[in-house]
């Protein structure tokens, strides 16, 4: 019997190629998603690549009976990869009280279903921006968490210290949060990738938007900052990689291998690359020259970020494949797949 896992936001930039690799695995998907910020079509994507089809339940997270019914009818579920959440920085800002609402309801109304029907694991989908600017880098996972800069990293925070202290109460629930440092690049056949809705306020959907001619320039967000070329640093990793990590964390709870009842895994390459490295190298793989100026900094923005991976390296038997190369070049072919249609 294949085992059940739900992706919630399954629809969406990370949980889809996560139903890709999950599928391409021998696991039984069934997406949750309220299409809010995807479009239903992300599951043909998901069925050309596989030539499995998941099973798509369109429902709010936040609605607690909608939620406890879904999961007394699914009491077989294995395991629970979270995702569905808010995730603009500068719009919870703005909209706080619909970030905390949002993306803390839907959690709780999920543990709580989990209590009530017996399902044990939860794969929760966290963010490196817990731990602010790291005084020490590579940062590992016993990094102090440093005040949030906005309510949605503030939701990362809260919602893994809910999920810690569920954990603890009970033997019953198992989870591992995983700490994403910047996703990026799409599948490798083009057919699925980020769908950002308006203006992008990531670096590579601007960039590939800017190469394709849908905006006029990239600003690059300040090159006075004390790194080697003056361009703030990140660790980018492809979201196939990323993915890759949920299906080995689900396994890991499944098979029972986890050491505690809570754990934690940052998961990124370990390399830092700068804004105009990452200009660089799509410029190189694409061919295409960029049009960007440089700009004053972005307010909140961290200066140097980079994963320490080796915890996730060592437990869940995952690294990085992807090079920061073949990261942009698969954005720049999803790109280019998704203008042909528009
Ligand atoms: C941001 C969020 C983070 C979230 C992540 C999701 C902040 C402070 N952090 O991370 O919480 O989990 O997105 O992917 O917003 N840049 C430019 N020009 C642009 C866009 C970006 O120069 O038009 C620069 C930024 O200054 C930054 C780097 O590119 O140095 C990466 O920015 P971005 O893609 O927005 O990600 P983060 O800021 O790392």
């Amino acid at each position: 019997m294949k085992k059940k896992i739900v992706v919630t936001g399954g629809t969406g930039y990370i949980g889809s190629h996560t139903s890709v690799e999950l599928i391409e695995e021998g696991y039984d998907v069934v997406i949750i998603d309220n299409l809010y910020n995807s479009e239903a079509v992300v599951v043909d994507g998901i069925e050309k690549i596989t030539g499995v089809r998941p099973f798509l339940e369109v429902f709010d997270l936040c609605d607690r009976n909608r939620t406890d019914l879904f999961f007394k009818n699914n009491k077989d579920v294995a395991a629970i990869i979270h995702f569905a959440a808010f995730k603009a920085v500068g719009e919870s800002v703005s909209k706080p009280l619909e970030y905390y609402r949002n993306n803390l309801d839907s959690l709780m109304n999920l543990l709580v279903a989990m209590q009530t029907n017996g399902i044990s694991n939860m794969v929760f989908s966290s963010s490196c921006t817990v731990y602010g600017q790291p005084a020490k880098l590579p940062v590992t996972e016993d990094a102090p968490f440093q005040t949030a800069l906005s309510p949605y990293g503030n939701t990362k925070q809260i919602g893994e210290e809910i999920i810690r202290d569920t954990t603890f109460s009970t033997e019953k629930i198992k989870a591992i949060s995983l700490r994403y440092f910047n996703p990026i690049g799409a599948h490798p056949s083009a057919l699925i990738g980020e769908l950002p809705r308006g203006v992008p306020e990531n670096l590579v959907p601007y960039i590939t938007q800017t190469a394709i001619g849908l905006r006029d320039e990239l600003r690059v967000f300040g090159t006075d900052y004390d790194t080697p070329d003056g361009s703030c640093i990140r660790d980018y990793l492809h979201v196939s990689d990323l993915a890759k990590a949920h299906v080995a964390a689900v396994k890991r709870l499944i098979d029972k291998k986890n050491r505690k009842n809570y754990e934690v895994f940052n998961l990124g390459t370990g390399k830092g690359v700068s804004v105009l490295e990452a200009i660089h190298s799509f410029e190189k793989v694409s061919g295409v020259k960029l049009k960007y100026k440089i700009k004053g900094r972005r307010q909140g923005d961290i200066v140097k970020i980079w994963a320490d991976p080796s915890l996730a390296n060592r437990e869940l038997g995952w690294e990085t494949v992807y090079s920061l190369d073949d990261c942009m070049k698969s954005a720049w072919e999803w790109e280019k797949q998704i203008r042909k249609h528009n």
